[in-house]
């Protein structure tokens, strides 16, 4: 088994590796209504998946991975979800942040974060202080209480602030990912076709990968195939192909 993800890998990184991918992690509610389990069960089993695909990422020399792991949207759902998923979210920062530092892997959270508890944000900015290094094998955008027509009207309001005009070129300053580049690929898992209000400006020209999969059953195999049909895609970017 570990001798033919070995091959697979090496085959995939003799190709073009995306230096970035955004993930939509969907499908925790439905992985766990399937099994008769509280909605909690699946998240915490999304939990796994996203141990699994940061492996993964590291393993092929993706650089940016950036996950959705809560909209502004997401505050509609029921009290005690939202307090589970924020619970979760300490539990993995307070246990995880050893393994991410030997790892060289660098946590970034990216959102509206001001909404979160003080306590919460503490342990963000703590994860990320611990975390960071000057030549990280892979960087982790965790997006909290995010939205991508949030992300915009901030960021417009920012340029006119800064007393700039409004272009495409100042645009991106003012995001919640100033400085990364664009993602190459997006995944989103449970075989919703839609964009959810992610990354709206950012993934113009992303190529997209659709799976019917839940989230907490997407694995290194999973995210290695989705790597794999980008690889077989021509990027023209509006223009012709070379
Ligand atoms: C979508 O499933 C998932 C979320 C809203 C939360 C994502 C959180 C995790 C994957 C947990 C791990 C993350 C970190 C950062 C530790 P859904 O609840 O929308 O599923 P449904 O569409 O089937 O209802």
């Amino acid at each position: 088994m570990k001798f033919w993800v070995d091959i697979q890998r090496r085959r995939l990184r003799r190709g073009k590796i995306p230096e970035h991918v955004a993930v939509i992690m969907d499908g925790n509610g439905t992985w766990a209504a399937r099994r008769g389990l509280p909605r909690s069960a699946g998240h915490a089993r999304g939990a796994d998946a996203l141990r699994r695909t940061l492996t993964e990422a590291a393993a092929l020399g993706v650089k940016y991975l950036t996950v959705y792991a809560f909209s502004t949207e997401n505050w509609k759902r029921p009290p005690e979800e939202i307090n589970y998923l924020l619970n979760l979210f300490m539990e993995y920062l307070r246990k995880e942040t050893t393994e991410l530092v030997r790892n060289k892997i660098t946590v970034r959270f990216l959102g509206g974060l001001e909404r979160f508890a003080p306590e919460l944000q503490e342990l963000m900015r703590k994860a990320e202080v611990e975390t960071r290094n000057p030549r990280p094998l892979v960087t982790i955008n965790i997006m909290l209480n995010y939205g991508g027509r949030d992300e915009l009207v901030r960021a417009a309001n920012q340029v006119l602030k800064s007393g700039r005009e409004v272009t495409e070129a100042a645009l991106p300053d003012y995001l919640f990912t100033a400085g990364l580049p664009d993602p190459d690929l997006l995944i989103r898992t449970s075989g919703q076709l839609r964009l959810s209000n992610f990354l709206l400006w950012q993934s113009a020209y992303t190529e997209f990968w659709f799976t019917p999969q839940c989230w907490p059953d997407f694995s290194g195999r999973s995210f290695r195939q989705a790597v794999r049909s980008f690889q077989r895609r021509q990027r023209r970017r509006g223009g012709v192909s070379a």
